[in-house]
């Protein structure tokens, strides 16, 4: 092959350190078994894949909030909007909505750029919706609209991350999205350590340990990350706990990046979700005290429109200059995509009671919600009954982070096939169940501890092979390799 002008070695490093195990070397042999399933479907001792590696709803066949969509078609195509037909297929409160945010859109015309923020008119929806959530007030110039959450963590560590002495906080485990992002843009990531044993719970004293350690090794440590609902770990924060977090920021000058992308993904009736923002206002903070941004999306909750890229941050806490800064940042990307910026909208103001389409979008919201609570916790009762297996209540996101205890003889087995042990495990899992899953070693642990995660987004109808297959397979490893 002709020599090229780059070569791995010359590539920038940073992409080079980058890993995104959601995305790594189990769903690559995932996609490869699928092939050769499709090729010739006996050449596996299973008939099809089951993907329980990410969080992508749509995928395992949930279906879109009716509403949502109906709004979402209309906008696209405004010239049915005035058609009689139109009246009978959709329902009044989606035309009447679809006509508000075109006439909000210059030159109702959604194939357009946007103001790089996002359309101002839907700005002030998704404030408006933020403050009947919260309680508190919300300016919809701190609002920044964005392709999902996903480029807007990216934005605010290309903010804070100077050199690799500058750190960022992150939970261990955590969603690789952050250590990602934290290498591309040249930062150190800082962990703490969710405590398994207090079902991942967050202790201030190991925030104030891991800072000063890197302190110590003269590390600036700029932000604070906190998932909650937590992925993978799949704990809601108590708000007690989430004050405790709010008075850390704010002592020791760091910006607290609160991801809420799961807002909506709690199911125990013991917790409920509450924005950083309402607790540091109710704790009497204002924009003067704390630096705080909220990550919002529209892929995940009880709508689960991962394709559709959108999402928002709300930055509170920064100076007229900075926020100049970030929007330069917003504007080298022009916009976000518009049908994202619209479901935005649409999640922060969903029909209200009295509205059309309010029972329908309810009875979906409900059905969705309730499964995935039903699914979770059959799928962390069945890998409670697994020798050697521990699993903490999945309170809150879609995801189950067991503990698996190795026998000695598969520690060993993953060593001589110079693989972590979590991954010899997933790998086998997939070999012989065609179930993927992601290891822990993707997303840091306590070290010589192994996990997996899991998502309960399966329907629910297939939950009970998934699990059958799962606690067969499970047995016969520990079979396999118990002393
Ligand atoms: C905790 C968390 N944050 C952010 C994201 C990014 O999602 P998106 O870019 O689709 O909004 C995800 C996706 O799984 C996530 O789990």
């Amino acid at each position: 092959m002709a020599s090229t002008p780059i070569t791995i070695d010359t590539i920038n490093p940073k992409v080079l350190e980058c890993e995104y195990a959601v995305r790594g070397e189990i769903v690559i042999l995932a996609q490869k078994i699928q092939e050769e399933l499709k090729n010739n479907p006996n050449s596996h001792p299973f008939d099809e894949i089951l993907y329980c590696n990410i969080g992508n709803p749509q995928s395992l066949s949930q279906q879109p909030i009716t509403f949502f969509r109906e709004v979402l078609a209309l906008c696209d195509h405004p010239a049915i909007l005035g058609k009689s037909e139109t009246r009978v297929l959709f329902s009044g409160d989606s035309i009447k909505r679809a006509s508000q945010i075109l006439d909000q859109i210059p030159g109702r015309a959604t194939g357009a750029y946007s103001h790089s923020q996002g359309i101002k008119g839907l700005r002030d929806t998704i404030a408006a919706g933020i403050e009947a959530r919260d309680g508190f007030p919300v300016d919809p110039n701190d609002l920044f609209l964005t392709d999902g959450a996903s480029p807007a963590v990216h934005m605010m560590m290309q903010l804070l991350i100077r050199s690799k002495k500058d750190g960022i906080l992150c939970p261990i485990p955590q969603y690789p999205l952050y250590s990602a992002s934290i290498a591309l843009h040249g930062g150190t990531l800082v962990p703490y350590y969710l405590d398994e044993a207090a079902g991942w719970g967050m202790e201030v004293s190991e925030l104030q340990k891991q800072l000063e350690s890197a302190k110590s090794k003269g590390i600036i440590v700029r932000a604070l990350v906190v998932i909650n609902p937590g992925n993978p770990t799949g704990q809601v924060l108590a708000e007690k706990n989430q004050k405790e977090i709010v008075d850390f920021c704010k002592r020791e000058g760091l910006v607290l990046l609160a991801d809420e992308v799961y807002q909506e993904n709690v199911y125990v009736p013991d917790k409920q979700f509450h924005s950083f923002k309402e607790v540091a206002r109710s704790m009497g903070y204002g924009d003067k005290d704390i630096a705080l941004v909220s990550f919002q999306s529209v892929s995940k909750g009880y709508y689960g429109e991962c394709g559709k890229r959108g999402g928002y941050m709300e930055i509170t806490g920064f100076s007229p200059e900075i926020r100049e800064q970030i929007y330069k940042l917003a504007s080298v990307n022009l916009c976000s995509n518009i049908s994202g910026q619209i479901l935005a909208s649409l999640v922060m103001n969903p029909p209200k009671v009295g509205d059309e389409s309010y029972d329908s979008y309810f009875a979906e919201k409900n059905a969705i919600l309730s499964s995935l609570a039903r699914r979770a916790q059959k799928l962390e009762d069945a890998f409670n009954g697994l020798e050697g297996v521990s699993c903490n209540r999945a309170e809150g996101a879609m995801y189950l982070f067991p503990r698996i205890v190795l026998p000695n003889k598969a520690l060993e087995a993953a060593k001589e096939a110079k693989t972590a042990p979590d991954a010899f495990y997933a790998r086998r899992l997939l070999n012989a169940t065609g179930i993927v899953v992601v290891p822990g070693s993707g997303f840091g642990q306590v070290d010589g501890t192994w996990h997996i995660r899991c998502t309960i987004l399966p329907q629910e109808d297939r939950i009970s092979a998934i699990i059958t297959r799962l606690t067969k397979f499970h047995t016969e490893f520990m079979d396999e390799f118990r002393g």
